[in-house]
């Protein structure tokens, strides 16, 4: 047995879901009338309601005892003084450092972060200045109009998401794309939007090793150099931004073209660091900064909030409780607003990267579930393709909804629209229509008898399905900062309960290794490798496709 399962917590909350379960929210909304109240939270610009979900009092208090049974104020604690945490890489995780307004010391092997983070940022500043204002010129003396961020993973989804979710807080005379399939037809299709002399690759890439990024980039510099014919000419067109100085200067690009992030920043929680510098170039550095005071404010909020009134420690808590007790075994993340369209996929890997593990920080096997399968979409599109499943299907999995309630699109009358949307839709799953409801309204509408009754079972809804509603007061940087790190921290907290390490990430090595070899296969360059009948008969058949090619 795991240390988790055998916490007295985790005992008695089994205990208390043996009666839990049977709940019905509708019940629990009709017997408290200020239940609403006393489970809502507001951060900053963020507001939770979280009372459209299966728990009462006893499980709230039943969780926050099993939060500190497994140790998280300790860990939290360790997380934001530098305690290397990530313990299979030796690092540790400091994600917040790069984003510490207070400026106070962060210490790590003893000496402090904050001065290096304060100088990569103000030379983040000092350059996105000259690109946006047009001093920095091209190798024809034009200013930059376009912007291609080459990377993945980590070093794409979160300055892609951003840039997605901040349009309207965008340099007018930029154009933001991102690359980050090696399928050639993203680059290909991407290239034929920009021109050479007015267009700013950025390759981005923590190791500088990645093969996906490392590829693109090369095919992108190629172009470029093709077009301007001088191998000079791609200092004012590539930068790179790197843990890995002797890669990037390997690759080509001059050093002082470099910015630096460092092992301390996970990939996927590095939209803050260097990797940062679509963002900052797209919406200048005051805007950027106010992404990072956002995030602040949900740091400080994290470490310093009691657990029944802390926000990431409740949604990470009443998530456990679903994937832990009911089996709930995925989570939908679905916002109200077409700016956050990317916001599922971004939440995804850092969700499902992080805690998406089955082995306990001291290498023992996990005996209970852990990450839950992260999917989602914008929640009004989803409506009319997945909701369906969520409304009654027979799967649990629990929904974020998420809207501003101001309206970005400025048109009028669709604000309205999508927002009725929202609150309808969290109503329904918690409520859901009984078979005398059903009936009611199909006599109202005519129908009785044999009619009537054979369609009451298809049009009942269980209800009782959970939801949280997050509300910003407005989709701007900061509080996109603050929902950003609100998930972050969510996550960090599921992780400490499962006693595993959400810092690091070996699980992609494998397919990563494998596809070097078949890489070789494919080219003719290697025979007769071992592999299973199934993987043979595929490289074959690829080799037979494309023999003539
Ligand atoms: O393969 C997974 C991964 O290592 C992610 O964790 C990371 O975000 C992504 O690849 C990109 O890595 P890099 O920034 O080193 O190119």
């Amino acid at each position: 047995m795991s240390a988790l399962t055998q916490l007295p917590a985790w005992q008695a909350l089994w205990d208390h879901f043996a009666d839990a379960k049977h709940h019905h929210m509708r019940d629990l909304f009709d017997t408290d009338p200020q239940r609403a109240e006393r489970y809502a939270l507001e951060v900053g610009g963020l507001f939770l309601d979280y009372s459209k979900n299966r728990i009462t009092d006893d499980t709230l208090r039943g969780l926050m005892q099993l939060a500190r049974e497994a140790g998280l104020p300790a860990k939290l604690k360790a997380m934001f003084k530098g305690e290397k945490i990530n313990s299979t890489e030796n690092r540790a995780v400091l994600h917040v450092a790069l984003r510490n307004r207070t400026n106070s010391p962060i210490l790590v092997d003893g000496e402090d972060v904050m001065p290096k983070v304060n100088s990569v940022l103000a030379r983040m500043g000092k350059f996105c200045h000259a690109i946006r204002s047009g001093e920095w010129l091209g190798y024809t003396h034009q200013p930059i109009t376009d912007v291609v961020s080459i990377g993945i993973g980590g070093s794409d989804l979160g300055p892609l998401m951003v840039c997605s979710a901040l349009k309207p807080f965008g340099h007018p005379r930029m154009n933001m794309h991102f690359v980050s399939n090696v399928d050639g037809a993203q680059l290909k299709e991407t290239l034929k939007k920009v021109h050479p002399e007015t267009t700013l690759f950025i390759v981005e890439s923590k190791t500088f090793t990645t093969q996906e990024t490392l590829t693109n980039a090369l095919t992108a510099r190629e172009w470029f150099v093709a077009r301007a014919r001088d191998e000079k000419a791609v200092a004012k067109h590539f930068v790179a931004v790197s843990t890995n100085k002797k890669a990037v200067a390997e690759f080509g690009i001059d050093p002082a073209n470099m910015f630096e992030f460092w092992d301390w920043v996970g990939g996927r929680y590095s939209l803050w660091s260097a990797i940062g510098l679509p963002i900052m170039l797209y919406l200048g550095e005051e805007n950027f900064t106010e992404l990072l005071n956002g995030a602040h404010i949900m740091d400080q909020h994290f470490a310093n909030a009691s657990f029944e009134q802390n926000m990431p420690v409740l949604l990470a808590m009443i998530g456990i409780w679903y994937i832990n007790y009911y089996g709930g075994g995925s989570h939908v993340i679905a916002p109200y607003d077409q700016y956050l369209h990317r916001l599922p996929a971004f939440i995804q890997q850092l969700d499902m990267e992080s805690n998406g593990k089955q082995t306990c920080l001291d290498g023992s096997p996990v005996d209970f579930e852990t990450a839950p399968i992260i999917w989602g979409e914008t929640g009004i599109n989803g409506q009319h393709a997945f909701f369906q499943l969520l409304h009654q299907g027979t799967h649990i999995s629990p929904i974020d909804l998420i809207c501003s309630l101001q309206n970005s699109s400025s048109l009028p009358g669709h604000h309205e629209i999508l927002l009725a949307n929202v609150f309808a839709q969290a109503e329904a799953f918690m409520r859901g229509k009984t078979a005398e409801e059903v009936r009611e309204e199909l006599a109202a509408q005519g129908l009785k008898g044999d009619a009537l009754e054979t369609l009451v079972p298809h049009k009942v809804f269980g209800g009782n399905r959970p939801t949280n509603t997050l509300l910003m007061d407005r989709l701007d940087p900061r509080n996109l900062g603050s929902l950003i790190a609100l998930y972050e921290h969510k996550i960090f907290v599921q992780g400490v309960i499962w006693g595993i390490n959400s810092f690091d990430q070996w699980g992609v090595e494998l397919g990563k290794q494998l596809a070097k070899t078949i890489h070789a296969e494919l080219a003719g360059k290697l025979d007769d490798a071992p592999h299973d009948s199934s993987t043979k008969a595929l490289i074959r058949r690829y080799r037979r496709a494309n023999a003539g090619l």
